[in-house]
């Protein structure tokens, strides 16, 4: 009787509830949920009068149990809006306004064992989050997610900046072609990524970037991967629509979950202006807040490192030479020094000295270990332990010396995606930091996973980036991971997660065909969208030529463009990532990076346009009212005008404008710049030019008595 009327009532609610329509809080955007006749659970969203996502099904396959597809009805929905601020522990803004309405559509299967599925949306002014969600229930306990099934219908054949759908990497060149155009089987001829797992010819990351050519801007994501693996997005490119790809297992399962559970957000990103994607704060605002409780310790920083170094060919990460590598690790103290080991205690003391001398907060230093005479390509377990310094690296001294000098050293563990090995020698690691000074990481994960079989983009992988977050937070040490999943904004609930690689960095520049041009305007739209990114900007001496005669690679940028990209690419850690002797060579313009904040109380995006251009300026927290800018163009010359109306109406201002030259061009003349000051205020505009590849940086602080008797004004 009970389990009749309980029928009952999901048919009354079904028929008074077939379709539920809600609308972001300024009315912007509109989402309709409906299930069509089959009980498909489908949804569809509106710009204005403009379709973003035409009805779209959604739904999860579930291993040996009907899939979460059709025959559902409708049990229960709830609507409630949502107004609230909250501080993030770093960021591009002091305070984040989280303001949607949301709508939760509880879908009931009514077999004789019923089982349900929450489908929750989000609708934000700027975008729509949703997920999937199971609730504890009778009929369904532990199951296997064999498939996901969200479509993305899209209006159009729109303009999209993609790179290749892969489950281990996202180092690729971004491509900018029409959705119909779409070929990522580059992906498998780019031998420039170390591992790679293409997935198809029409399959895509995401952050996905498109434009409509009636003007929208679309991007489709994820927030809060947690326990499940990450999203890719296959194109049917007769209908444009796209559909969710997650990563497999090794024995082709995507996701082991225990009701109650949920799967991370979908996201769909819209607006008619450019700026307003990147300004976004949609995907921090679908994560969960902090769990860490203290965060006192968490510093944002900027740091110098042996590295670049490393890259470029100058000095080797490995002690010895590798052609012995089965000696190697077992026995590494019979091992005879190749006389160009950069991680050196004395090396190590020159860069502490020069970031002592220039206020930069870290050192980071890699191949300080054993290990790296076989550490790549070999799928090798046991490599590095985490804890053995090479012979000439004293970590004691260096303990001592880097706190003489008020300088933190950066620890660098690369587990050669032995992900196996690295749980099992964590706790003895991060001890090893603890006792050694050092309170920040950059984790690393170049190969071919192990356990072996696994992707880094799926849930096994998905889970120990987070553990590595949590055990490292116990420990009070920050993380930068190198090669893990794109991150979804988990910065918000694991705020010593500083930042992540996880696209195509700088270091590319150094040993390949490297990045074009556009490249970092096409960051902002995607990857960037996620959480920083450890992009290491600051390369001065732009062409490799000067390492080695027969090094053709250069950096695809200007200098000025360098500097510009501190400000461009949100991150609360950046390297001022070139060699020390290289800025000694530029002190005038070494300074904007001395100078530039890590930590904002404001961002405003001032002009925007995937794959062409981007401007920002930014007001550094716990200042005095100092501002910084920075524009960046793709391979065209730019005129970049910049109204300074966000600054203090009543005050004085000096600008002190780091410009490519008259005659500078990111291939034949990248080093040329000119640095200039004037006095300037709320109503002046500044006309930026920004050379082929180029960029502009500019600092803003406020006028001295003296500044005003001294300098001209802006004209
Ligand atoms: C790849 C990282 O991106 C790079 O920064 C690092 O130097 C090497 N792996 C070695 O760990
Ligand atoms: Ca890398």
């Amino acid at each position: 009787m009970k389990s009749f009327l309980s029928l009952l009532l999901v048919i009354i609610l079904t028929i008074a509830a077939t379709a539920q329509t809600i609308q972001s809080p300024n009315k912007k955007l509109s989402l309709a949920f409906s299930l069509s006749q089959d009980g498909e659970p489908t949804y569809q969203l509106n710009f204005g009068k403009k379709q973003v996502i035409l009805p779209s099904k959604l739904g999860i396959e579930i291993k040996d149990q009907t899939p979460f597809l059709r025959t559902f009805v409708i049990a229960n929905v709830e609507s409630s809006l949502v107004d609230e601020s909250w501080d993030p522990v770093w960021g591009e803004v002091k305070t984040i306004r989280s303001n949607y309405r949301e709508l939760k559509v509880a879908l009931t299967q009514m077999a004789n064992k019923p089982r349900t599925m929450i489908v929750t949306f989000r609708l934000f002014d700027d975008g729509l989050g949703f997920r999937y969600e199971f609730p504890q229930q009778d009929h369904l306990g532990y199951f296997t997610v064999s498939n996901e099934r969200t479509e993305f219908k899209l209006a159009g054949n729109h303009k999209a900046f993609w790179i290749p759908g892969d489950f281990d990497t996202n180092e690729y060149e971004y491509h900018e072609t029409a959705l119909s155009d779409v070929d990522a089987t580059y992906g498998f001829s780019a031998t420039e990524i170390a591992t790679r797992t293409v997935i198809g010819k029409n399959f895509v990351q995401t952050p996905l970037m498109m434009k409509s050519a009636d003007g929208l801007y679309i991007n489709i994501s994820e927030a809060a991967l947690v326990n499940y693996p990450a999203m890719c997005v296959e194109i049917n490119k007769e209908s444009f629509t796209l559909i969710s790809t997650i990563a497999p297992d090794p024995v082709g399962n995507k996701a082991y979950l225990q009701a109650p559970a949920k799967t991370p957000w979908r996201t769909v990103m819209v607006s008619d202006k450019a700026t307003d994607i990147l300004a976004s704060k949609m995907i921090l605002n679908l994560n969960e807040p902090s769990k860490i409780a203290d965060v006192s310790w968490i510093k944002p920083q900027k740091m110098v490192g042996v590295w670049w170094e490393l890259h470029v060919g100058k000095s080797t990460w490995n002690y010895a030479d590798t052609n012995n590598v089965q000696l190697v690790t077992t026995d590494w103290n019979k091992l005879k020094p190749n006389g160009k080991h950069g991680a050196t205690t004395e090396r190590v003391k020159y860069y502490i000295d020069f970031a002592s001398k220039h206020g930069i907060d870290g050192v980071l230093v890699e191949g300080w270990n054993v290990g790296w005479e076989d550490w790549f390509g070999q799928w090798k377990e046991e490599v590095f332990d985490f804890v053995t310094p090479y012979p000439d690296f004293d970590v004691d001294a260096l303990q001592k010396y880097a706190a003489e000098k008020g300088v933190k050293l950066v620890m660098h563990h690369e587990t050669s995606a032995s992900v196996t090995n690295y749980e099992r020698r964590m706790d003895e690691a991060f001890q090893f930091m603890k006792e050694h000074g050092y309170d920040a990481v950059k984790t690393g994960y170049v190969g071919k996973i192990i356990p072996r079989g696994e992707f880094h983009d799926g849930q096994w992988m998905v889970n120990h980036y987070i553990r590595v977050a949590e055990k490292a937070a116990k420990y009070k040490i920050m993380i930068d991971a190198h090669e893990p999943v794109r991150p979804t904004g988990l910065h918000r609930t694991y705020p010593n997660w500083l930042a992540c690689e996880a696209a195509r960095g700088n270091e590319f520049n150094g040993w390949s065909n490297g990045n074009k041009p556009d490249h970092e305007t096409v960051l902002a739209f995607t990857r960037l969208l996620g959480g920083p990114m450890d992009y290491t900007p600051g390369i001065f001496q732009i062409k490799m030529d000067y390492y080695n005669p027969n090094k053709k690679e250069q950096v695809h940028t200007t200098l000025v463009k360098q500097l510009a990209l501190y400000v461009t690419m949100y991150s609360p850690l950046h390297m001022a990532a070139d060699l020390p002797e290289n800025y000694d060579r530029f002190p005038d313009a070494f300074q904007f990076i001395k100078d530039v904040a890590m930590d904002w109380d404001d961002s405003k995006y001032i002009d925007a346009e995937p794959g062409d251009f981007v401007t920002v300026a930014r007001k550094a927290k716990n200042r005095n009212d100092e501002w910084y800018l920075g524009a960046i163009t793709d391979e065209n010359a730019r005129t970049s005008t910049v109204p300074l109306n966000f600054l203090d109406a009543k005050k004085k201002y000096v600008a002190t404008i780091y410009a490519d030259a008259a005659d500078a061009h990111w291939e034949k003349n990248p080093m040329a710049y000119k640095i200039e000051k004037f006095l300037v205020n709320g109503k002046t505009a500044l006309k930026l030019q920004l050379a082929p590849g180029g960029g502009a940086a500019v600092s803003i602080t406020p006028a001295t008595k003296e500044d005003e008797k001294k300098l001209k004004s802006y004209r």
